[in-house]
């Protein structure tokens, strides 16, 4: 697998590790849940499966459409959400799959491009919708809350200061580029020329999560994989945030019959009450010094894995503040 070339747009993060916790047999299907450059669906096609890969960006399904042409039949590039995937499979006539994995988040080459509007490094549209459809960041910027904007930059971001800098963009309104809203955050806090970590960073990463209703996402899509992978089949899910990783640990350890650690949001269920739908899950793992030092995207990247069971899957009733606490 480490031979396989690397995209200069996206460099996919554990992408070896993904492989090889998915155990991919000869002739099996497995989903590529976050296709992005697809990087993880030419590693699973160097392995042997048949793919079905989804992304719910419109340009990363065009730019796909050569890997199709490529992969002789054994690529299906689905547009839409992950959240859905097991009505999107069973739209195609399939209820079944081996395996699926997803890579949360945004691609390089969402960021890179700042039409996108994703970045404070260069300046474009205030826009960060991933599908490119809903209501763009500056549309939410401008017309939100101040305490709305402050939650979201604090439970996202985990921006300490998030009230600071949600009165600062309130009393800059209205906003249209990145770099004025870059330049508002940085002004709020006091940002020295020259420092290591631009303060921006913070910020955006959560205003993106909020956007785009990642965290929903996310607990939408390890539910749908609970129901669409047949017993045997593999869970692997990497993740770039804190709160995205909780969400992941708790899933995992609530439906593998360990204790999630009930709370406020989510009662402690028995742990007789249902049957465990994942065998206890692999050691969680991180990249490696060399991935780290290669792509820097690798640094907060925590990968988990589990296998299916037989037991029947939960009824859907998670909510991204009871799987993140
Ligand atoms: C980190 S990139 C994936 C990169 C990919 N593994 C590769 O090797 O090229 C994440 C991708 O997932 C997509 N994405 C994020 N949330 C999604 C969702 N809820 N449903 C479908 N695609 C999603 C993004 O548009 C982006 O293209």
């Amino acid at each position: 697998m480490t031979g396989l070339p690397r995209d200069p747009r996206h460099d996919p993060v554990l992408r070896d590790e993904v492989v090889a916790a998915l155990a991919i047999g000869p002739g099996e299907r497995h989903v590529d849940a976050t296709f992005g450059a697809g990087g993880y669906t030419r590693a699973m096609l160097a392995a042997g499966a048949e793919v079905i890969a989804c992304d719910r960006d419109p340009d990363a399904i065009a730019e796909g459409q050569a890997l199709v042409d490529e992969a002789g039949g054994r690529l299906t590039l689905i547009h839409g959400r992950f959240g859905e995937i097991d009505r999107l499979l069973a739209a195609r006539g399939i209820d079944a799959i081996d395996g699926i994995a997803f890579d949360i988040g945004v691609s390089s080459m969402q960021l890179d491009r700042e039409t996108r509007g994703f970045s404070f490094q260069a300046d474009g549209p205030l826009d960060m919708r991933m599908a490119q459809e809903g209501e763009s960041a500056a549309e939410w910027l401008n017309r939100a809350d101040e305490s709305e904007i402050a939650d979201v930059l604090y439970h996202y971001g985990d921006e300490r200061q998030s009230r600071r800098v949600a009165r600062a963009i309130v009393a800059a309104r209205p906003l249209s580029r990145t770099g004025e809203l870059a330049a508002v955050i940085r002004k709020a806090l006091r940002h020295p020329p020259g420092a290591p970590k631009d303060p921006a960073t913070k910020s955006f990463q959560a205003i993106r999560i909020h956007i785009n209703g990642e965290l929903d996402e996310l607990v939408a899509g390890l539910e749908a994989a609970e129901r669409v992978l047949r017993p045997g089949g593999r869970l692997a899910v990497v993740s770039f945030h804190s709160t995205e990783d909780r969400i992941v640990k708790n899933f995992l350890r609530e439906r593998s019959g360990g204790d999630a650690g009930g709370s406020r949001h989510r009662p402690a269920l028995l742990p007789s009450a249902r049957a465990a739908t994942f065998h206890p899950p692999a050691r969680k793992l991180r990249p490696g010094k060399a991935e780290e030092a290669r792509n820097p995207r690798a640094r907060s990247a925590t990968l988990r894995s589990a296998v299916r069971t037989a037991a029947p899957a939960w009824p859907a009733t998670m909510t991204k503040e009871a799987m993140s606490c």
